[in-house]
């Protein structure tokens, strides 16, 4: 068997990725983004309705200045009146510059009009292959965690922080992190649900603004503002850090059992 054969390539592959390697990255790193193109004319809007075709490119061309939250167009996100629409507002969303890299947007899973919303922190591999929140290993263990207070699937509503799989998992910048907060606050907004759960410190830093550690946030009832509404809000481990740290489940557990008061019916 050569090296070229068909076989032995996929062998070759199949290894690397039992290994962890599902990036395809080179010896030299590469500014994928600094060779964009730009109209000199100015950037490119920011939204790109359905169905309208994009005007074509001029062959001058300069580099593209970082997009940023100030940039997104808060009155549309204000006016989205439903969970669709405002996904179809994040799909033609282009301030994050994470859309470019990752395969899937992941905006939601669940159901839209549950009565629990959990927040975690960014897609991995597996939500990015499959285009939903929290699909891989450490959405297994939510699931099981949610299982365990009563909750199916079809009760809960799951996003994260940010939309888009950070290459290679790093940790969201606060920039991306920023970019989406205004859909992420409309998401909250339009779905109102009466228990919020914060998956991690991630979560919890975006949603209530703090610096505070989790395992000082954790464990507490807070208040989330959202359209004249409070929002009982939670702040608990993420499963990921539990799959790291099972001892630290029973932390987790006493969280749950709040999140399962606070939904019995009063
Ligand atoms: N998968 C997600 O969708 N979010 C996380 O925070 C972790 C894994």
């Amino acid at each position: 068997m050569t090296a070229s054969e068909p076989q032995t390539v996929q062998a070759l592959l199949a290894w690397y990725e039992a290994m962890g390697v599902d990036e395809a990255i080179g010896e030299a790193p590469v500014d994928c983004f600094a060779a964009l193109p730009l109209e000199l004319s100015g950037p490119e809007p920011l939204f790109q309705p359905r169905g309208v075709a994009k005007p074509p490119r001029p062959s001058v061309v300069a580099a593209r200045p970082a997009a940023t939250a100030s940039l997104v167009d808060r009155s549309a996100i204000g006016q989205a009146s439903s969970l669709a629409e405002l996904e179809a507002l994040v799909a033609a969303f282009e301030g994050c510059a994470l859309k470019r890299t990752a395969k899937s947007l992941c905006f939601a899973r669940g159901n839209q009009k549950a009565r629990i919303m959990l927040i975690g922190e960014a897609p991995g591999r597996d939500e990015d292959l499959q285009g939903k929140p929290f699909l891989g290993r450490a959405g297994q263990l939510l699931d099981r965690m949610l299982a365990a207070i009563g909750l199916a699937e079809s009760q809960v509503y799951i996003t994260n922080t940010i939309y888009w799989r950070p290459p290679g998992n790093r940790t969201p910048t606060p920039q991306e992190v920023e970019a989406c907060a205004p859909f992420l606050a409309r998401q909250i907004e339009l779905l109102s649900p009466d228990v919020l759960v914060l998956l991690g410190g991630a979560a919890a830093k975006s949603i209530l603004g703090t610096s505070e550690g989790i395992m000082r946030l954790r464990g507490k009832w807070l208040t989330y503002q959202c359209a004249g509404r409070s929002i009982a809000t939670l702040a608990t481990l993420h499963p990921a850090y539990l799959l790291r740290k099972p001892e630290e489940k029973r932390y987790a557990w006493r969280d749950l059992l709040m999140v399962k008061e606070a939904l019995v019916p009063k």
